[in-house]
């Protein structure tokens, strides 16, 4: 007899409807058997209170996968994701604290006016180029390029080479054949510019990693800064095109920053309980034989959470309705226990402000694609639009800064500090 096929967190049909396959899976209960790319099988938490113990459990559950075979094949997609590399997101204990000081203090240098102004200056220009034209892909033209200028000035690479950079990562995450090999050239670039600061130290967060007390070595610093860029570059686009989508398409945010309707975080906080950006987890580790849950795990066994299927599992607390009157922080979007995500505050002043300066300018902005037939980009990990093509009334506006002189278009370091209060 042959073994039924698990079901697939990857491909067109998952991308396309991932709630149809979540709710498949709470048929099975709690955790099930799920595969997350060809020969790579994880247990998928689905349900709220599940999710947040496995997330919350350091006694059941590791990061580090070094104890236990390595059971992803070597040309497998994941393995840029799951493969052990000595970063905050596969540490325990001590060693985790440490990095995650280490990326707490620098991330608390980042001034929220200075954050705020550089958003501003670079939505200004990003606006300027296509505002005349009456249409945009507000995923390539915008959502993508505004934290994409914040974490090149942040982390002092030039902007060119932060474009590179953050193609590289959509590659990595997309998790197509290249996927390997753009991991590879990611981290090659950091560390020749962790090589740069530390010979010639400048004001920007790679300088201040670099010299924080816990004196973390160049080999760990570039994979701190391979984290931080990677995936906060790349969930705060997200987050920034899935709320636009969310505004466009729902009548209750018609012109709602001139009517005072709905805002953009309420907008956002809406798209972090339906569509968080990071829709599961990274892995955890069943450190033992036993039994979670009602459901049995074997030691080294892969857990994954799905932020997505926790959040529309159950109301928290127990009720089974729908969660989205629920309290504001509840939601499971920004992870939850010691590795959830420590930069919640500037990621959503990066998306607030980009999303303000957008629909406070463009008011009219319709999608050119029905929602149903947006193609979203496959695999498990991120909910993200591959592009939200729109149209709206052409606008002209009235003083364009010159691109060399907005924040966003001028090297790093061109206008002073990248960081500070
Ligand atoms: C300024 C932008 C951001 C930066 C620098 C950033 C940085 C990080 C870092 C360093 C971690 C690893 C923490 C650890 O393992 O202890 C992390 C985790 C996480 N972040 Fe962010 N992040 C950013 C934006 C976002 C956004 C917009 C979201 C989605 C709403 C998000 C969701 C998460 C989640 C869910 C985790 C847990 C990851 C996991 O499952 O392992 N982050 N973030």
């Amino acid at each position: 007899m042959t073994a039924r096929p698990l079901p697939a967190l990857y491909g067109e049909d998952f991308a396309a409807d991932p709630e149809r396959v979540y709710a498949a899976l709470r048929q099975a209960g709690p955790l099930a058997r799920v595969e997350i790319a060809p020969g790579v099988e994880a247990v998928l938490a689905t349900d709220y209170e599940t999710a947040l113990d496995v997330l919350r459990d350091t006694h059941t559950f590791s990061k580090d996968p070094r104890p236990w075979p390595d059971t992803v094949p070597a040309d497998s997609p994941v393995r840029s994701v799951l493969a052990y590399r000595p970063a905050v997101t596969f540490a325990d204990g001590e060693t985790h604290a440490r990095y995650r000081k280490v990326i707490g203090d620098s991330l608390a240098l980042i001034g929220p006016h200075l954050l705020q102004r550089q958003v501003s200056d670079a939505a200004a220009d990003l606006i300027g180029r296509f505002a005349g034209t009456g249409r945009a892909d507000l995923v390539a033209d915008y959502a993508l390029q505004i934290p994409l200028r914040v974490f090149s000035q942040w982390f002092g690479l030039p902007y060119e080479e932060g474009e590179r950079l953050a193609r590289t990562h959509s590659t990595m995450f997309d998790l197509g054949e290249n996927a390997h090999a753009a991991h590879e050239d990611l981290t090659g670039a950091i560390r020749d510019l962790v090589a740069d600061r530390r010979a010639r130290p400048r004001r920007d967060l790679t300088s201040y990693l670099l010299q924080h007390p816990a004196e973390l070595d160049d080999a760990e610093t570039v994979r701190q800064i391979a984290v931080a860029f990677g995936s906060g570059y790349e969930l705060t686009a997200n987050l920034i095109a899935n709320t636009l989508q969310h505004m466009i398409a729902d009548p209750r945010y018609d012109r709602s920053v001139y009517a005072g309707a709905m805002t953009a975080h309420e907008a956002i906080n809406e798209v972090l309980w339906r569509n968080p950006p990071q829709a599961t987890s990274t892995g955890y580790y069943v450190r033992y034989d036993t039994t979670f849950h009602g459901v049995g795990l074997r030691a080294g066994q892969l857990v994954l959470v799905s932020y997505a299927a926790a959040n529309t599992s159950s109301r928290p607390g127990g009720a089974t309705t729908d969660p989205w009157g629920a309290s504001e922080s509840a939601h499971l979007a920004w992870g939850a226990g010691p590795h959830s995500c420590p930069a919640r505050q500037p990621a959503l002043l990066i998306a607030i402000t980009a999303i303000e300066e957008l629909t406070s300018r463009l008011c009219d902005m319709e999608q050119t694609v029905p929602t149903e037939e947006l193609r979203r980009r496959p695999g498990p990990f991120f909910r993200a639009l591959a592009a939200l093509p729109v149209t709206f009334t052409p606008w002209a506006p009235k003083a364009p800064a010159p691109p060399e002189e907005s924040a966003g278009g001028a090297p790093a370091g061109r206008r002073g500090a990248a960081v500070g209060r």
